[in-house]
């Protein structure tokens, strides 16, 4: 694929409720595509505020296969839907099964899909901060985090059932390993902000500096372009980040700073290790990042918390 602006195209956005993919399918939907958001909504009530924003929606539930309103005639598939389960029979079915039988839903109505898998870089084996490649060795980061046992895992067996499948079926794919994404309405560091005004000790790897490369919800919209452009069969693997290097113990000190709170930093090895993304196959496509990430956590506060803002 070229890189060309996403307009006039059908496109299911999987993971809509969730904090990636819903501000993308608003931003899709305001670009001029016909826009599917697809998540469980499970309450019907759920639906409606989608609709007012221009994105129509569909139920599916990629453990349980139940796929029937994946529309016919897409263009692309953005798959970000995850399921963060305790119990690796459930990631399986949602994250690896339910990926593949997505895409091959998605081909049989469709000759002209291309298909997008939203993986993470939590499929490597961290390396004291040392930038990962997208050929790297893979691993089990997320394990020592609570309430991730599976994640690592499930997201690796995805990336591998739908290398699989694109190839089985001549499906145009590329395979994104996302950092760390964040928004003005959404962001792991919401949580860390949280934490510091209850005067709660922050994890932090006991390697510290615990660094990643957030990359900002505006960066992330403008990235999909490019990252389709390396859709193909084989599936393309690509890193997805921001171009800045930033880590908690930075990003909480900012939010210290616009709000006058203190952060405290508990170093342990109960959480995942710094983990950086080499982001140079999506820079040598042309692509750069806008959002510094200062403005981005200044950006976030103002709109999710701004009474605790002071300068
Ligand atoms: N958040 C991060 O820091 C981060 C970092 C790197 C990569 N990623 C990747 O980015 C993508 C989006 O992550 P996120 O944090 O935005 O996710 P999230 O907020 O946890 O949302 C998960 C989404 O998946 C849907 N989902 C869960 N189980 C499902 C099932 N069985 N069938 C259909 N839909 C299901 C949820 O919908 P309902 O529950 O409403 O049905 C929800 O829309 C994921 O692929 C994730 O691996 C995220």
């Amino acid at each position: 694929m070229s890189i060309a602006a996403l307009t006039g195209r059908k496109i299911l956005v999987t993971g809509v409720t969730g904090w990636v993919a819903g501000p993308l399918a608003e931003s899709l939907a305001s670009a001029g595509n016909t826009v599917y958001g697809a998540a469980r909504f499970n309450d019907p009530a759920q639906r409606q505020p989608w609709h007012n924003k221009g994105v129509q929606t569909v139920s599916i539930d990629l453990e349980n296969g139940r796929l029937d309103e994946v529309p016919a005639d897409l263009d692309l598939v953005l798959h970000f839907a995850v399921a963060k389960s305790n119990n690796f029979a459930e990631a399986f079915a949602a994250n690896a099964h339910g990926s593949a039988d997505l895409m091959e839903t998605a081909a049989q109505r469709s000759d002209k899909l291309t298909f997008f898998h939203c993986s993470s870089t939590a499929v490597y084996e961290p390396k004291h901060g040392v930038p990962r490649q997208e050929t790297d060795l893979l691993g089990d980061s997320h394990r020592p985090m609570p309430g991730m046992p599976t994640y690592s895992i499930s997201k690796i067996a995805g990336e591998v059932l739908v290398q699989h499948t694109a190839k089985r079926l001549g499906v145009p794919t590329v395979i994104a390993r996302l950092n760390v994404p964040y928004g003005d309405t959404y962001g792991w560091m919401s949580f860390h902000l949280m934490m510091m005004e209850r005067n709660i000790a922050i994890p932090v790897h006991v390697d510290q500096p615990t660094d990643y490369t957030p990359i900002h919800a505006v960066d992330i919209a403008r990235s999909i372009p490019y990252l389709l452009s390396l859709a193909g069969t084989p599936a393309g693997i690509v890193n997805w980040g921001g171009d800045q290097i930033v880590s908690i113990e930075d990003w909480c000190g900012e939010m210290g700073r616009l709000t006058g709170l203190t952060p405290a930093f508990a170093p342990t090895t109960a959480t995942i290790a710094s983990i950086v993304p080499d982001v140079s196959k999506l820079r040598d496509l042309g692509f750069s990042t806008t959002i510094d990430w200062r403005e981005g956590i200044r950006r976030q506060i103002a709109t999710m918390r701004p009474e605790l803002l002071k300068s």
